[in-house]
């Protein structure tokens, strides 16, 4: 994986969720930014550290490649890579990983964090197990930790997938580029970069368009309610990614969707323009 990557380490851990708090670990209290247009993980993972959260449009401190499409990192120090793996992804920061069963890259739960350099490793490879260091045949206790390790069934399974992973991101790209070539929604663009781990559009009427999908057998998704409308956060002014989040819609796009699906998926949304 690391050479997959072009990375230095791969810590190893049992979830995406658990990658960002280990991430988020590393950094001493401080206003970090990201999105609300993601899973409540990547918001979590920053106030369970004692951060503060300013729910941002534009950089972030923590960027989402949303659906795998490489995002501005100019500002970012950790990445969510939850949904980019295959993306092409150029910025050396910290890089959080889902391997969770519905990714790109499946395991029954999985994550893992990229680094580029050696700074963090002895700190993060302790915090993921219970805070133990093994040196010399000796155990000590550094730090307070987690149990955040990958199991060795999820690893054999990661291991099996990561051969097939380029194959199947070939897949989804043909996929998303009859998406954006055929579809009469607004809609996701196209970029070889991207590893489509989503495919949206936008629509007027969220309900019934899902509604109508679902009658003609095809099963939609939405990809996300604002994190920052949740209770347990505070709204916030972000009037696109509001706007997004009220009218966005996934399609389905995994790599074995075959030509007759896809034909019918973009006949059957096309028909409820
Ligand atoms: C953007 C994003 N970040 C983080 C996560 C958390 O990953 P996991 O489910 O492996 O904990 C997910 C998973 O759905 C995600 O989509």
């Amino acid at each position: 994986m690391r050479d997959y990557l072009g990375c230095k380490h791969v810590v190893a851990v049992n979830s995406g969720t658990a990658a960002l708090h280990l991430a988020c670990s590393l950094f001493e209290p401080r206003t970090i930014s990201t999105t609300a247009n993601s899973f409540v993980s990547t918001a979590q993972a920053i106030v369970m550290n004692g951060h503060e959260i300013e729910f941002k449009e534009g950089p972030v401190n923590l960027p989402v490649h949303f659906g795998g499409m490489p995002s501005d990192t100019s500002e970012a120090i950790i990445e969510d890579c939850a949904h980019a793996m295959g993306s092409r992804l150029k910025s050396k920061n910290i890089k959080c990983f889902s391997f969770h069963a519905q990714k790109n890259l499946a395991m029954p739960n999985g994550g893992a964090i990229a680094l580029y350099d050696d700074e963090h490793l002895d700190e993060l490879r302790a915090k993921r197990w219970c805070g133990i260091e093994q040196k010399d045949g000796k155990r000590d206790v550094v730090s307070i930790g987690w149990n955040y390790v990958m199991n060795n069934v999820s690893a054999v399974c990661g291991i099996e997938q990561l051969r097939e992973l380029d194959n199947h991101n070939a897949k989804r790209r043909y996929i998303a580029l009859r998406y954006n070539q055929e579809l009469e929604f607004e809609r996701m663009p196209f970029s070889p970069d991207c590893s489509y781990h989503l495919y949206w559009i936008l629509v007027n009427d969220r309900d019934r368009f899902r509604a109508k999908m679902s009658e003609m057998g095809i099963e939609t998704g939405f990809h996300y309610p604002s994190i920052d409308r949740f209770s347990a956060f505070k709204e916030a002014n972000l009037p696109t990614t509001h706007y997004v989040s009220d009218h966005i819609v996934t399609l389905p796009i995994h790599p074995n969707l075959n030509k007759e699906d896809l034909d019918r998926v973009i006949k059957s949304a096309n028909s409820l323009v």
